[in-house]
């Protein structure tokens, strides 16, 4: 399952939520995050992983390996971007990116990818389009508690239509009771606090959904909710798929024994 978090409006908290679910789910399930912000990418501080050598940006542009590609913050596989300025020598392959969307479908649960705000073609959101399949199917839309962020997030829900992109819901970040988003914005999932706990992560390289904090016990429960939703069923299905092999095996065996 590949699950975006996007709005066309920058710092509403996407990296935030996405670093966070994705650590929070890779305890249940296979998970890998992408810092797909290719030029301004901040995923690295979030995991303590500034240092990595093969990027998101490397991998593109033909100079690494996808494996090599892959960092581990405990259980959880991420991609990093690089924001240093060699980010400006990045060349998507379209063909390398395809190649990603499918070796990460193959290996992996659960697929976050944390997009860049903008409509550039530098997001490789915009860059997929054209491809036999694109990088996000299913988004979740991350909205600012503000007058500009609402308006924004109306904005980011058409131009999400416009591209046949599925919106999963909104999540409604950094609330403080500015806005009666209630009256505009249908499929809210969650609202998440403001809470200045939140930068605690970017100094400390801690998700901060292991920490005690307002933000993290609400977002620990969209997360639950989430791994509910996405991955019970998958794995419902599997625990199906396998008691339905032993069945036949069983069965089988019992011919045998019979002939
Ligand atoms: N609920 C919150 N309470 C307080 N601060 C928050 C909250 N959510 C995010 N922040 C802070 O807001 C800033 C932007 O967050 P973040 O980088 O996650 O946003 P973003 O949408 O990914 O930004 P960009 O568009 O640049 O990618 C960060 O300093 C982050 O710590
Ligand atoms: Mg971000």
């Amino acid at each position: 399952m590949r699950l975006g978090f996007y709005n066309l409006q920058g710092g509403t908290g996407k990296t935030t939520i996405a670093g966070n679910i994705a650590y929070y789910l890779s305890d249940k399930a296979k998970t890998i995050y992408v810092d797909c912000d290719i030029y301004a990418g901040s995923g690295a501080i979030l995991f303590g992983l500034e240092n990595a050598q093969h990027t998101l940006n490397s991998y593109l542009s033909g100079n690494s390996g996808l494996n090599d590609s892959i960092n581990h913050y405990r259980d959880l596989a991420v991609i990093v971007s690089d924001s240093t300025p060699n980010a400006f020598n990045t060349d998507i392959d379209q063909k390398r990116l395809l190649e990603l969307i499918e070796t990460l479908n193959e290996n992996y649960d659960i697929v976050i990818l944390d997009l860049p705000p903008n409509i550039t073609e530098g997001n490789l959101l915009f860059s997929s389009l054209n491809l036999e399949e694109k990088v996000v199917s299913k988004m979740i839309v991350v909205a600012e508690d503000s007058i500009p962020g609402i308006a924004n997030t109306l904005k980011t829900i058409e131009l999400l239509y416009a591209l046949d992109i599925d919106v999963v819901g909104v999540i409604v970040n950094k609330y403080r009771d500015i806005t009666n988003f209630e009256e505009v914005l249908e499929d809210v999932m969650a609202v998440l606090p403001y809470d200045e706990k939140v930068e605690l992560q970017w100094v400390e390289a801690v998700p901060i959904i292991e920490k005690k904090s307002k933000f993290s016990r609400e977002l620990s429960y969209l997360a639950e909710d989430l791994a509910e939703v996405y991955i019970q069923k998958d794995l419902a299905a599997l625990r199906a798929l396998k008691l339905a092999k032993e069945l036949k095996e069983i069965g089988l065996k019992k011919v045998d024994e019979e002939e």
